[in-house]
């Protein structure tokens, strides 16, 4: 728990509010936010991003990929589903988990319960894990989380709102 809150405090530093947004030049600039993003993030972790096709879902995650110190190229899960991807032998251990939730994003669909029907190597708790299409449907995994809202301005820059989304506390007990 102690540890937790130093990397919360980390992250806090980084997130704007949802009205302010970060405005993202070239590729490069969306896997920085990424990148620097990630320092914030620890197992059990829920980044749910948003935004539509080419918006650079799968580049904020290449820099999530990269700040965490996992392994494997990080592509577009689209035909996949999930991809585990394992922390690098110098990494600091978080394995990452990456969704693409398009095609799971039907109404009323359990991503929980298809996830787990995938039946991954990597326990979700034990991994930061990153949903593409995930606004409105990966929210059952974890209330409390961090949403990357992703838009494609005329002139092709791309600006990124991230809003730490509270999750109400369980019930004690
Ligand atoms: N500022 C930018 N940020 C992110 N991508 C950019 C930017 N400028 C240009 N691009 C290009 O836009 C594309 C973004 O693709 P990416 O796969 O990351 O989008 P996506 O949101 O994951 O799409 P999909 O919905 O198909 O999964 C890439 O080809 C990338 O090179
Ligand atoms: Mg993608």
């Amino acid at each position: 728990m102690r540890p937790r809150r130093v990397r919360d405090r980390r992250a806090d530093a980084l997130v704007r509010t949802d009205d302010e947004h970060i405005e993202l030049p070239e590729v490069a600039d969306t896997e920085a936010l990424g990148e620097r993003l990630a320092v914030g993030l620890g197992p059990g972790d829920l980044v749910v991003l948003s935004g539509p096709l080419g918006a650079g879902k799968t580049a904020f995650v290449r820099g999530l990929a990269r700040g965490l110190g996992v392994a494997g190229p990080v592509t577009s899960p689209t035909f996949v589903i999930a991809r585990e991807h394992r922390p690098l032998p110098d990494g600091p251990g978080v394995p990452l988990v990456h969704v693409d939730a398009f095609r799971l994003g039907m109404a009323g669909v359990d991503v929980a319960a298809q996830l787990d029907d995938l039946d991954l190597d990597t326990d979700l708790a034990d991994a930061v894990v990153a949903v593409e299409w995930g606004e409105g449907v990966a929210e059952r995994l974890a209330a409390r989380h961090l949403l990357v809202r992703l838009e494609r301005r005329d002139d092709d820059v791309r600006v990124a709102a991230v809003r730490r989304v509270a999750g109400t506390s369980p019930p004690p007990g």
